[in-house]
């Protein structure tokens, strides 16, 4: 079995109708561990060599946030800026993360037909991750498509949860089966491993 890492970054989780959810629905599976960003560090002062030793006790890592100005919330950038240092993650003897996983699990308020080369934002979610595929290259790790619930403001609580499930269930699959890399690469969403029953 993987052991997954999710590296949570939401600042304002209480008011949160898509990560609390997501967070509900994983918190208590085996061999993954759940780690609340703003929660730790509320004054972004992030203790590396702990978060340092959390990546090297798993296998798969998981950015999990809310997507804000095509990005990531500002501790998530805080977090790699301390966390992947020279030397360590990247760099000539930089190979702790050699091997392992990265991905992203965002929600973003745009609908999947706005993340299109036609739609509104005039890129795709991957694209707009970008910066995120090349950090994992540049650590030599292996990157996963984002998994993604789009559309988050017209979503009522049933789909959500439905979608929350998913993510679940996502992680069951990461977790307890070998990944076709190179198949998992094509998809555009990567929840669409996963097809759950119409609730
Ligand atoms: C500061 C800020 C920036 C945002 N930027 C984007 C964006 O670039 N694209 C987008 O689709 N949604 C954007 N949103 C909407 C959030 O992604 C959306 O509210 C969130 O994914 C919902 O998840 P939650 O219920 O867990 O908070 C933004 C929201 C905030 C507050």
């Amino acid at each position: 079995m993987a052991k997954i890492l999710i590296l949570l970054a939401h600042p304002a989780l209480e008011r949160s109708r898509v990560h609390k959810r997501m967070v509900s629905a994983v918190k208590n599976m085996d061999h993954v561990t759940l780690h609340d960003l703003y929660e730790l560090y509320p004054n972004f002062d992030i203790q590396i060599p702990r978060e340092q030793d959390l990546l090297l006790a798993h296998d798969i890592i998981i950015l999990q946030h809310p997507m804000y100005w095509y990005s990531g919330p500002a501790l998530l950038k805080q977090w790699l800026d301390l966390v992947l240092e020279h030397g360590w993650a990247y760099g000539m003897k930089g190979t702790a993360l050699r091997g392992k996983w990265l991905m992203s699990a965002i929600s973003t308020g745009g609908p999947e037909a706005a993340y299109t080369l036609e739609g509104h934002h005039q890129h795709t979610l991957k694209q707009f991750m970008l910066p995120y595929e090349q950090t994992a290259k540049l650590c030599n790790m292996h990157y996963l498509p984002p998994a993604a619930i789009t559309g988050a403001h017209k979503l009522d609580d049933t789909a959500i949860q439905q979608k929350a499930l998913q993510y679940r269930a996502l992680l069951e699959r990461l977790r307890d089966e070998p990944l076709d890399l190179q198949q998992a690469a094509q998809l555009p969403n990567l929840m669409e491993l996963i097809q759950l029953p119409q609730a």
